[in-house]
């Protein structure tokens, strides 16, 4: 019914597959990887090599948020790495149709990313074309940072959108969700859901994920 995605940004990178293991049983559907170049968002993150090593861990399908500046370079790459599905940024993308028609191309599901900034309408014409539109409720960048509200309203919106345009899509939202906004989300519309230190900062990640799913279905 939703999707819990943990983000492996706030996991101990030390013990990468001890954090997988973790949300995995506690029953998370996708593992978060967000791979940053430092050029689009001020940070930098990981790559392919670590993208591949959680590939093949084998337990979580990998939803991979792309915060790259011309994204289309490595589109094969991560889809060779192992990324079940692969979100860049719209705006990153001059030839954002082209870009997700290679998306589907290389096999894997296509994701969009809007900043809160970015007007929902950017990417209304290629709606058909996506399995997954990422609302940012956060600027892209790091983990731990403060819900942006206004995201809720985004969501309602988009939701709108894609019944207008007679269009089956799921919302992910990704930035400070935890289980106090998690429910509203749900009520505007979205049913994927990325949460970095609400899981790996909790003291029990497991107990983390379930109380988040449990908040989620509560509301749908
Ligand atoms: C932010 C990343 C997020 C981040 C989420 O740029 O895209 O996926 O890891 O972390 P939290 O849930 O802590 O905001
Ligand atoms: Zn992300």
């Amino acid at each position: 019914m939703i999707e819990i995605c943990p983000s492996v940004l706030s996991a101990n990178f030390l013990r990468l597959a001890d954090e997988v293991e973790k949300v995995a049983r506690a029953g998370a559907d996708l593992l978060h990887v967000d791979v940053m170049d430092g050029h689009f968002v001020p940070n930098l993150t990981l790559g392919p090599p670590i993208v591949e090593a959680l590939a093949g861990l084998g337990r979580l399908p990998l939803d991979v948020h792309l915060m790259i500046e011309d994204p289309d370079r490595w589109i094969e790459t991560y889809a060779e790495a192992g990324a079940r599905r692969l979100t860049v940024h719209q705006e990153t993308c001059p030839h954002l149709h082209r870009t997700l028609g290679r998306i589907a191309q290389a096999g894997v599901e296509a994701g969009v990313a809007l900043n809160p900034a970015t007007p929902l309408g950017a990417i209304e014409e290629v709606l058909e074309m996506v399995d997954t539109v990422l609302v940012m409720s956060v600027n892209p960048g790091f983990s731990g940072q403060r819900f942006i509200e206004g995201a809720v309203g985004r969501v309602g919106t988009l939701a709108a959108m894609a019944r207008r345009r007679e269009t089956s899509l799921r919302i992910q939202v990704d930035g400070g969700v935890n289980a106090d906004n998690i429910a509203a989300l749900v009520g505007a519309g979205a049913r994927s859901f990325v949460a970095g230190q609400a899981v790996f900062g909790a003291d029990d990640p497991a107990a983390a994920v379930a109380a988040l799913r449990a908040a989620g279905e509560n509301a749908a």
